[in-house]
């Protein structure tokens, strides 16, 4: 295979920008993520994939529970910044302005709107797991435009 090619081909793909919210005894943790997609209409289902040596991983097999929170335009700079490891910035979410969901997940109130997620599957996929979820519960924040890779210009693919 062509190692250019695929990178370019696979940097093509139009990705949205999202944070995933966890939660496990009264610890909270946020991270960015582009690997997300809707996976069924009925029940509503989306897929995640999350690499395997984030933080959140654990959390999200123990609890089975996660959120997604879209980002808007314009919120470039903080899904750089939830977009940091765990390990060296255990603070993420110090100073965000956010409520807890009915799944106890925190609900980042500055973006459009948040789904709440039940985990029901999950398949190894290299260095990375894929999560099956069912939607369970959603909300409109805000109104306005998706931040979207081609806005944010980060590069999480290839
Ligand atoms: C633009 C961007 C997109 C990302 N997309 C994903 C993704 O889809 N899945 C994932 O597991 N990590 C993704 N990451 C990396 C995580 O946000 C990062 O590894 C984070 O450290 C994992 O969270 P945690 O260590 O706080 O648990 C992305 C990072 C950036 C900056």
């Amino acid at each position: 295979m062509e190692e250019a090619a695929k990178k370019k081909m696979l940097r093509h793909f139009t990705y949205g920008l999202y944070a995933i919210t966890v939660a496990e005894d009264g610890f909270y943790n946020a991270f960015t993520a582009n690997w997300l997609s809707q996976a069924s209409f009925e029940p509503p289902m989306l897929m995640l994939s999350v690499e395997n040596d984030s933080h959140s991983i654990s959390i999200i097999r123990r609890t089975k529970a996660f959120s997604v929170n879209v980002f808007a335009s314009g919120q470039r700079e903080l899904a750089g910044q939830l977009g940091r490891s765990y390990f060296r910035n255990p603070q993420k979410l110090e100073g965000l302005n956010y409520r807890l969901g009915t799944n106890g997940c925190p609900v980042l109130l500055d973006t459009l709107g948040w789904l709440e997620c039940r985990l029901t599957g999950e398949i190894e996929a290299g260095d990375s797991t894929v999560f099956i979820a069912e939607i369970v519960e959603a909300g409109v924040l805000n109104e306005g435009m998706p931040l979207t890779m081609a806005e944010a210009g980060f590069r999480h693919s290839g």
